[in-house]
């Protein structure tokens, strides 16, 4: 991380796990763990009918609530999907967009490009995942692959808004398996990615820009991964389900410079 240009950010995706009234629960014990200290910004995503329980939760706290998903389209016929507006009045503040789970159950990247706009538009932050999957780093093209990701997800966006989102670098190979990517790998993409975006934008653009990464980082693995200069915080799956590992990485992330 470098805190000179950018506020890091730990950020939970609980996926499809917690009930509400579990939410309640977590969120009371998370609360009372909470570091005091305020160096980095804390988001937890939550399954759409968890939001109220947790926004209710963490209200005059730190902790901003987050969505995992929203639909293009402002209202109107589209059977049990859920609206940027509704996840706004929710208190919603963050959407994760484009997480591998969901581009595997069919979201293509014009999609996700749509949803990423309406996010924008409703002045939430969107989360924007992109990463490759095994045979893509095993063949050589995990840059490009990485690269059409977010050219798709950005394209004809003004740096303007391109400063207000989240980027999450997430390898397919790392998420719920145990293996993380190796402190120099999680980097190594990242800085990837902050040139791609001075590429296409500008230098302040790319410097502004927060990178996450996600897959397997939990209370122990930490430290390391967030030591690494562009990696800004993380994305956390299975370890943002238990309120004494989600508060470790938060602390962890509060002590590094
Ligand atoms: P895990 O931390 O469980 O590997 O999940 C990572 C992830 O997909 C976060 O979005």
């Amino acid at each position: 991380m470098n805190r000179k240009y950018r506020r890091p950010l730990i950020a939970g995706n609980w996926k499809m796990n917690l009930t509400p009234s579990e939410t309640k629960v977590f969120m009371s014990r998370f609360r009372e763990l909470l570091p005091k200290g305020r160096n980095n910004d804390v988001a937890i995503c939550v399954p759409a009918v968890c939001i109220p329980a947790a926004v209710h939760a963490m209200r005059e706290s730190r902790v901003s609530i987050g969505a995992e998903n929203c639909n293009a389209n402002p209202a109107g016929a589209y059977t049990g999907e859920i609206s940027a507006s509704m996840l706004l009045d929710a208190g919603c503040k963050y959407v994760i967009l484009g997480h591998s789970e969901r581009r595997a159950m069919g979201e293509t990247d014009q999609e996700i490009h749509q949803k990423l706009l309406t996010v924008l538009d409703a002045g939430m932050t969107p989360i924007l995942c992109c990463g490759e999957s095994l045979e893509q780093r095993e063949v050589g093209v995990t840059e490009e692959w990485i690269s059409m990701q977010l050219k798709y997800a950005l394209q004809g966006l003004d740096p303007r808004d391109v400063r207000r989102l989240v980027i999450a670098y997430e390898p397919i190979w790392a998420i719920g398996t145990g293996k993380t990517a190796t402190p120099a790998q999680a980097q190594e993409v990242c800085a990837q990615i902050r040139l791609l975006i001075r590429k296409l934008f500008d230098a302040r653009t790319a410097r502004a820009a927060v990178i996450l990464y996600g897959g397997s980082m939990n209370e122990k693995n930490a430290a390391e991964l967030l030591s690494q200069p562009d990696v800004d915080g993380g994305l956390i799956g299975g370890a943002s389900l238990i309120p004494e590992k989600l508060a470790k990485i938060v602390e962890t992330a509060n002590e590094l410079e």
